[in-house]
């Protein structure tokens, strides 16, 4: 091991985390790797969820893989017990399958969150956890930019799940001691994201249809959003992890750029050197579960030290350029 790996705060503490082949998971992986720690992964690569080996085939030599499933309760217990800190990223993400098949969401967003908390009360109580929530948890905002203080009103069962999964978290903190935070993460991009589908985000699948060169549909267009990459994610998470003035808190993530969906769809094609999209309306399913207009105010978080440091634009322009060299692996 080098010099420069033994001087980090995380050479060689043992560390997990759920969900670790998936898109946020493996980009964490790999700096943790780097910065000497012993990473463990768990990930159930469910194929409708974002977990995919090509994440982690550069590092898979360094880290520790169980494939396994968060539901599995005693299963957990196992691989919890010698770990010094979890992130816990393990999740289904899609809004639309929440609806469709609630329960599903229910047991991995909630119940397994409970499980996972119970598994660290048990055999780890001493372990340190950030848990990956989201700014779904709001629902449509009262007021922007949305603070921490905003009312928490989910549309849809994932942001209720969600919610409860965080709150499990604070709980947890609060009662047992066992130190735990909650990031609400805003639209995260960057390599690894899914981009078969809308399931993660519709920008991943506006990021394939561009680079084949197929017209990518904007539903309403004048939503505002904001985009974190994942690398300014990746930096959240570690510093939420070792700053101990994040401990039984919660924390908006969120960028300054702040752009309408249109406008996005715009520096797609820019950063692509090409590309069409078509304005439509929303369908009526996903019309009844939009927030409408978001975005954050992550002056709390900043307030630790935090400040999003890669633009949408120069993003958009690497996450490209990862997924025209490994399409076939993603598409
Ligand atoms: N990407 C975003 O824009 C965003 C925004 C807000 C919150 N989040 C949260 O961040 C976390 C990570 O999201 P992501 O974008 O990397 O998505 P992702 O789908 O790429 O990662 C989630 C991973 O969890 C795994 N997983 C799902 N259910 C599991 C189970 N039962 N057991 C074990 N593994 C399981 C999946 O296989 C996948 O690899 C999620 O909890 C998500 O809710 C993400």
């Amino acid at each position: 091991m080098s010099a420069a790996v033994q001087e980090t705060p995380w050479a060689q503490r043992r560390v997990l985390i759920t969900g670790g082949m998936g898109f946020i998971g493996s980009n964490l992986a790999r700096r943790l790797v780097g910065l000497g720690a012993r990473v463990t992964l768990v990930d159930s690569l469910i194929p409708e969820y974002g977990g995919n080996p090509r994440n982690i085939a550069d590092i898979r030599d360094r880290v520790a893989v169980n494939l396994s499933d968060v539901r599995d309760g005693h299963g957990f217990r196992a691989i919890v017990r010698d770990q010094d800190v979890l992130f816990n990223l393990a999740g289904q993400t899609s809004h639309q399958d929440s609806m469709t098949d609630p329960f599903t969401d229910l047991d991995i967003n909630c119940t397994a969150q409970l499980s996972i908390l119970e598994a660290c009360r048990m055999v780890n109580p001493g372990i340190r956890i950030v848990f990956a929530s989201t700014r779904q948890i709001y629902g449509r905002p009262d007021y922007l930019p949305v603070d921490e203080k905003h009312l928490l009103r989910p549309t849809d069962v994932n942001g209720i799940n969600k919610m409860a999964g965080e709150w499990y978290h604070i709980l947890y903190n609060n009662v047992y001691g066992i130190r735990a935070c909650a990031l609400r993460l805003t639209n995260t991009y960057g390599p690894g994201m899914r981009i078969k589908d809308a399931r993660q985000t519709f920008l991943g699948v506006w990021i394939r249809l561009a680079l084949e060169g197929k017209p990518f549909a904007v539903w309403g267009g004048e939503q505002l959003r904001d985009f974190n990459h994942v690398e300014d994610v990746v930096d959240a998470l570690l510093l939420a992890a070792t700053d101990d003035r994040a401990i039984g808190e919660t924390f908006n993530l969120g960028d300054s750029e702040v752009v309408t969906l249109r406008a996005l769809a715009e520096r797609l094609i820019e950063a692509n050197g090409g590309g069409e999209y078509e304005v439509l309306a929303f369908p009526e399913e996903r019309k009844r579960i939009d927030i409408g207009d978001y975005y954050a105010d992550f002056s709390r978080f900043s307030g630790l030290g935090w400040s999003p440091r890669v633009s949408l634009s120069e993003g958009l322009r690497g996450t490209l350029a990862y997924y025209r060299r490994l399409f076939a692996d993603y598409a």
